[in-house]
């Protein structure tokens, strides 16, 4: 098999990646380890960017994500009792952010791949990267049982944190820079109402708690819990009476339960693999770099790096020059550690990390008044929060 682009993995960099390149006119074939009913249902984050939403329209992949995501103008921080509303619009010239789900993302461009875009084969394990340094690279992969080979010119690498193309990256060339946490998220999917209309981020001294929702019918709920906890060790109401305890306000706001239909466990860590291209291989999404989610960010991440990919090929196309393609780590990595930083300094500031000291805990609180208190902290936070441009 033969192609322009061969691409790793069908998560939402890779399916978008896809599209990208099919609306510019180059041909690709997407290879993806596992079924479909796997590849639609990944339960991830839900919160789009401005920029990810008009990316995602632009592509012809955004008609459902108009009619049934959800815009949102804003978030509530919770803290000692009280709530802050932090007005997005106001604070940011007029940016907001959409709660859409990855598994709806998916779901939509993994059916205008199959309907009008090149080769999305599921059940076809990457084995390797091969020749990436050459003009000629190879990901040689298993497919219905048998081994084959897919020639490319160019290979993008969006198999994820644990997968195959970024260990076709020589160790000599290669930086990793990463940080993790002692505690991690247990998140719930519940077939109730969301009790707030936007995004709750609650700093509590037993620990974080975020209120979300995946649509008006259904909520998506996360408690901190230490690291390495495993699901099944919490029971459904010791779950809520949690919940209920780290959201709860002072002015009697209510928080309403209901049957729990998912619950996992998520782990938290920071990770930057530079650079993010050797050769003719780049890296995209999670296969680059991961971000703890607090700040929302991981699946805006990766819409920004196929974004950059697929100008600076079609750039190369049409002009003859490589600069862009030749830039694309730097330009990448630009973004991904303002992300970073956003994510680690949200993380921070509403996670108290088993054995704070008082003094530690008092900071906290201190940072969070100080964004209350100042339009320039809040400020600061709300364009973070609605995303960094992808130019
Ligand atoms: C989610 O809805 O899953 C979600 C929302 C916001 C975050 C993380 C996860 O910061």
């Amino acid at each position: 098999m033969r192609t322009t682009v061969g691409i790793v993995g069908a998560g939402p960099a890779g399916l978008l990646l896809a599209r990208l390149l099919h609306v510019a006119g180059i041909d690709s074939v997407v290879l993806e380890s596992r079924d479909r009913a796997y590849a639609e249902n990944r339960q991830r984050a839900g919160i789009l960017e401005q920029g990810t939403a008009d990316v995602l329209r632009a592509a012809g992949a955004g008609e459902r994500m108009d009619r049934t995501g959800l815009r949102h103008d804003g978030i509530e921080l919770r803290f000692a009792g009280r709530r802050h509303r932090v007005d997005f619009p106001a604070l940011t010239g007029g940016r907001s952010v959409t709660v859409y789900a990855q598994t709806e993302v998916c779901k939509d461009l993994i059916a205008l791949q199959l309907a009008q875009g090149g080769p999305l084969l599921f059940e076809a394990e990457a084995l390797a990267v091969e020749d990436a340094a050459t003009d000629r690279p190879r990901v040689r992969f298993r497919h219905e049982g048998v081994e084959d080979v897919l020639e490319c010119d160019y290979v993008v690498g969006c198999d994820g944190f644990r997968g195959v193309a970024r260990t076709a990256f020589p160790a000599a060339v290669t930086r990793v820079f990463e940080r993790t946490y002692p505690f991690g998220w247990l998140g719930i999917l519940a077939d109730v109402p969301p009790s707030h209309d936007e995004l709750v981020y609650a700093r509590h001294a037993r620990g974080f708690a975020l209120l979300s929702m995946r649509s008006p019918s259904v909520s998506r709920l996360y408690l901190q819990v230490p690291q390495g906890t495993d699901a099944r060790e919490w029971a459904d109401e010791a779950i809520w009476d949690e919940l209920d305890r780290r959201l709860a306000t002072d002015d009697g706001w209510k928080l309403e339960r209901g049957p729990i239909t998912q619950k996992s466990v998520t782990a938290m860590r920071s990770h930057v693999h530079e650079p993010m291209r050797h050769g003719r291989l780049f890296l995209a999404g999670d296969a680059a770099h991961i971000v703890p989610p607090t700040g929302a960010k991981g699946l805006n991440l990766a819409v920004g790096d196929v974004v950059t990919f697929a100008r600076a090929l079609t750039h190369q196309r049409d002009t003859g020059s490589s600069a862009l393609l030749d830039a694309y780590s730097a330009t990448c990595l630009r973004r991904v550690w303002q992300a970073e930083r956003f994510s680690c300094d949200m993380t921070a500031l509403l996670h108290p990390a088993p054995g704070a000291t008082p003094f530690e805990e008092r900071l906290q609180l201190a940072r969070l008044e100080r964004i209350a208190a100042s339009r320039a902290a809040e400020t600061d936070l709300a364009e973070g929060y609605t995303g960094f441009s992808f130019d």
